[in-house]
């Protein structure tokens, strides 16, 4: 340890995961002195944890890199330091390709960052892209509302990730290469980092798994815990009011899980459940291992069981193969199902993975694909956030809003809520009835 503390920058890409990751890394960096900050300036080590799901994602590294890099020239102490899915896939590249990067971690080896962050301060270069048998979490602090610089902000809100990695192999996806194969967390371990939470004032956990339904740990007492078990444990922890997940497969809804959409209390209303498209020929190309029509049933039977749910989903357009005809399946599912919210995007060919080895619909068709999709899917959730009002929810406030007097916190469905409420609500969650839609966030009063 140096007699000042530390600076630690973490800027997170894309999923939760890395969001939760990103503070499980930061966490393992306090005991070797380092304090976070927000800004790169200030920084002794600044750690980019990346996403490589799509092109776009993976080259933003490379730009921000570039700009990182003149940082080192007014501190030569500085120490970059590339984690997660790009840091997996492209391993030492990263280094060739930009020599300002001293250390590379994938991420089934962040419990060794101390190691790689000590021996990039000696001058050397530090790789790991392991994926080693142990479990990283069990060799990492355990999640606690992070500790900035200074003052502790305590949010009622928090990720657990319950399990990890994919075996579906989705043509397009990397993954199932970059988070390595299913593994799901001892159900003990994840019910006391809950409590924890929950002591520090939690009140909603998301649970988040790349396949987080296929959710299958060692119980307690022996056995296995489905993801449905867990859940209902979880619900038994008094001071815990919400509970989410995120991200599901059609294929793992399991009976108990739907059924658990019904009857638990705390499980919020609110789902997302990628599809990825409509045509059961593209779906066969994808390698998702379901047809459309088989989506759609799950679908009805989940909002047999809770009539309210908000559904998301991902879609992708401009697959290897994607005819006219087969879009058109797409936006009649989409008809069919009434998203509340969803996530589009243009198929993006991944280095290593089976569809990258076929040929991709023109750019202008694709483009214009996306932009039709968009245009029903914007509908839907218009129409989601205009039917809310008149209607009560609850809100869990998480911070102060942009107007005096003003909190902002999620509704039961996930929606951006602004109230007009007192402070002391903050980290609360109280009962609204809504006033007013924008597409993106909804107004209410307190009732
Ligand atoms: N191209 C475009 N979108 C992709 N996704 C995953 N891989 C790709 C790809 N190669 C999308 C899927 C997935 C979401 C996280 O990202 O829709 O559900
Ligand atoms: Fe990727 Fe498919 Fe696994 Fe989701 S289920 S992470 S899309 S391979």
């Amino acid at each position: 340890m140096t007699d000042h503390p530390l600076k630690l920058h973490v800027k997170t890409y894309g999923c939760q995961m890395n969001v939760y990751d990103s503070e499980r890394m930061a966490e393992a960096m306090g005991p070797q002195g380092y304090v976070q900050t927000d800004s790169p300036e200030d920084a002794d080590l600044i750690l980019l944890n990346t996403c490589h799901i799509r092109e776009k994602a993976a080259e933003k590294v490379y730009s921000e890199l570039g700009r990182l890099k003149g940082l080192k020239a007014k501190n030569p102490d500085l120490r970059i330091g590339v984690a997660g899915c790009v840091a997996q896939a492209e391993g030492a590249e990263i280094m060739a390709r930009q020599p300002a990067v001293d250390l590379v971690v994938g991420p089934q080896a962040y419990h060794r960052l101390p190691d790689l962050v000590a021996r990039a301060r000696s001058g050397e270069k530090a790789l790991d892209t392991d994926m080693p048998e142990e479990d990283k979490f069990e060799h990492l602090p355990q999640a606690r509302t992070w500790v900035g610089t200074g003052a502790k902000t305590v949010r009622p809100t928090a990720f657990l990730t319950v399990q990890e990695g994919c075996d579906k192999f989705c043509a397009f996806c990397v993954v199932p290469y970059t988070r390595g194969a299913e593994v799901s967390r001892p159900a003990a371990r994840l019910m006391s980092e809950a409590r924890a939470l929950v002591d520090r004032g939690v009140k909603e956990i998301t649970l988040l798994g790349q396949n987080v339904n296929a959710y299958h740990g060692d119980g307690p007492e022996g056995g296995t815990w489905s993801l449905a078990r867990l859940i209902w444990a979880l619900d038994e922890i008094e001071g815990l009011e919400r509970i989410r997940f995120t991200t599901s497969h059609p294929n793992d809804f399991t009976d108990d899980l739907i059924e658990a959409h019904g009857t638990c209390a705390k499980l919020m209303p609110y789902l997302h459940l990628p599809v990825q498209a409509g045509s059961d020929r593209i779906l066969k190309a994808m390698n998702r291992k379901h047809t459309a029509e088989q989506y759609v049933a799950l679908i009805d039977r989940l909002r047999a069981a809770r009539p309210d749910l908000l559904l998301s989903g991902d879609f992708i357009v401009g697959f290897p193969g994607e005819t006219e005809e087969d879009f058109q399946d797409t936006l009649r599912l989409v008809e069919r199902v009434g998203y509340g919210q969803a996530y589009s995007f243009k198929y993006s060919a991944r280095p290593g993975t089976p569809a990258a080895e076929k040929e991709g619909v023109p750019e202008e068709v694709a483009a214009d694909r996306l932009r039709r999709l968009q245009e029903l899917l914007g509908q839907q959730q218009r129409a989601a956030q205009e039917a809310m009002v008149g209607r009560e929810t609850h809100v869990l406030f998480e911070k102060a809003g942009r107007l005096p007097g003003q909190l902002v916190g999620k509704s039961d469905y996930l929606q951006a809520v602004h109230v007009i409420a007192p402070d002391s609500l903050k980290g609360q969650v109280a009962r609204v009835r809504v006033t007013e839609a924008k597409p993106n966030s909804l107004a209410a009063e307190l009732v």
